[in-house]
């Protein structure tokens, strides 16, 4: 399957994604993840979108799609994926639409994890990331590691995203009302969109999502 995951900052993407690709045996790609794994290797890429991430803007379109069609042209992506911060604006979309239809396909869904503003200002909060993997997160309240600031995956350090400050995620969702939000609409409009309540634990998410992807196949 092919599928795009949507939803605002901490809404669980990330979490949610995980147990959803290896249940669906596709490609997890994160574009947040792909971008702090170029910070931290240092590229030129990295330190072009490291600017924007701090600042809580998106990245350039021009960055973020090269970046993104590099990594569906791999050999994994090719029997589906599930994307996860891609598209974020209704020109990422366009795009991407563009993109699968030259591969002679579409996408098959797009899932849109719905949770109030005040538990997501809480749910980012609370995340503990891995300096290894950001793809490895934890929540001090709700998911906590085993041990403080060690990861249970990897055994990597954990720290607070430097986005994850307060002044820096109030610009995340105003940037996610203003440009992102209007993909549901986009996406409504060609019957792509499943929306799925994302209160609730880890795992009861991911059993509604689950269901509502079937709805999808
Ligand atoms: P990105 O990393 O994609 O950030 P985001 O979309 O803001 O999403 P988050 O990673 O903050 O949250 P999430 O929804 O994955 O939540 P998580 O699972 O961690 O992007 C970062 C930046 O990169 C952007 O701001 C932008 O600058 C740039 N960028 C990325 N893509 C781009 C693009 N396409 N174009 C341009 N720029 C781009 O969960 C959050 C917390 O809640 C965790 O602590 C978790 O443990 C906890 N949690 C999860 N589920 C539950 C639950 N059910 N109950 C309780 N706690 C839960
Ligand atoms: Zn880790």
């Amino acid at each position: 399957m092919r599928i795009v995951l949507v939803g605002p900052p901490g809404a669980g993407k990330g979490t949610q994604a995980q147990f959803l690709a290896k249940n669906l045996s596709i490609p997890h790609i994160s574009t947040g993840d792909l971008f702090r794994a170029n910070i931290s290797q240092g590229t030129p890429l990295g330190l072009e979108a490291q600017k924007y991430i701090k600042a809580g803007d998106l990245v350039p379109d021009e960055v973020t799609i090269g970046m993104v069609k590099d990594r569906l042209a791999r050999p994994d992506a090719q029997e589906g994926f599930l994307l996860d911060g891609f598209p974020r604006n209704i020109a990422q979309a366009q795009v991407l639409d563009a993109m699968l239809t030259e591969l002679g396909g579409g996408l098959d869904a797009v899932l849109d994890l719905e949770v109030p503003e005040d538990e997501v200002v809480k749910r980012i909060a609370g995340r503990r990331t891995c300096r290894k993997d950001s793809s490895h997160t934890f929540h001090v309240v709700y998911t906590p590691s085993k041990v403080e600031d060690v990861c249970d995956v990897c055994g990597g350090e954990l720290y607070q995203r430097e986005d994850d400050s307060e002044d820096t995620v109030r610009k995340r969702l105003e940037v996610y009302h203003n440009l992102t939000e209007p993909l549901v609409g986009y996406y409504e409009k060609q019957g792509l969109l499943v929306t799925v309540p994302a209160l609730g634990k880890v795992d009861e998410v991911t059993a509604r999502a689950m269901d509502a992807l079937r709805s999808k196949k």
